[in-house]
């Protein structure tokens, strides 16, 4: 399997409009020209949509999950500067971001591929390590996204285990963000039908 990245990818739509989505960059060594990307949106996504009618992306690389959390939650409000060299927006949390064009699309009925080039990289802010709840909240973030695809008993279960890593290592902006993806988890199970 490829390294997977997760990011915060900003596109735009066809009125220029800028949309914020946490998805999973699939790392791919472009033969002739370096780096590569691989953005794999499901079918329909807002991503998908953007990145054929606007095919350009921006790969944001950021430490602060109350992002990735904040857009899974309805709160895609995060401030942004106009890229350079690709149309498309900056996170201003960013440590670092990667301006990408689309190469070439790879179909698929469920989620289709687009191979990007790296345009452009720039860093903003030093990387200052590791820390166990933003690997966390980012690992219940994508049980999130998953509620209708995953038995509650396996959700329930990693919760309980990756909450140990808040609890011994978050900071006040990992805590908001794992307070925000266990209610939106706990909201989902209060409006399922009983197992
Ligand atoms: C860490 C993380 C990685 C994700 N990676 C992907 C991905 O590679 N493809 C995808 O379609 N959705 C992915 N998702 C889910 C999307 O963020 C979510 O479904 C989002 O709403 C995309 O839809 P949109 O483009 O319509 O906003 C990921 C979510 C998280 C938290």
């Amino acid at each position: 399997m490829p390294m997977i990245r997760e990011c915060i990818v900003t596109t735009l739509n066809e009125e220029g409009r800028v949309h914020i989505a946490p998805l999973g960059l699939i790392a791919e060594p472009l033969v002739a020209d370096g780096e590569g990307w691989i953005i794999a949106p499901f079918r329909p996504s807002a991503t998908l949509d953007n990145l054929r009618a606007t095919p350009f992306a921006v790969a944001n690389f950021i430490d602060d999950v109350l992002i990735f959390a904040g857009c899974l939650t309805g709160n895609k409000d995060w401030p942004v500067w106009a890229s350079t060299h690709v149309p498309g927006a900056v996170l201003e949390a960013a440590l670092s971001h990667a301006e990408l064009a689309v190469d070439h699309v790879e179909e698929d009925e469920l989620r289709p591929r687009f191979h990007c080039r790296v345009v452009h990289e720039a860093m903003h802010a030093p990387f200052k390590g590791f820390n166990r709840a933003q690997a966390a909240v980012i690992e219940a973030a994508i049980l999130a996204t998953r509620l209708h695809m995953l038995p509650r008993e396996k959700i329930e279960r990693e919760l309980a285990y990756l909450q140990i890593a808040v609890e011994k290592t978050a900071g006040a902006r990992e805590h908001a963000a794992w307070r925000l993806l266990v209610e939106k988890i706990e909201d989902h199970y209060k409006h399922a039908p009983p197992a």
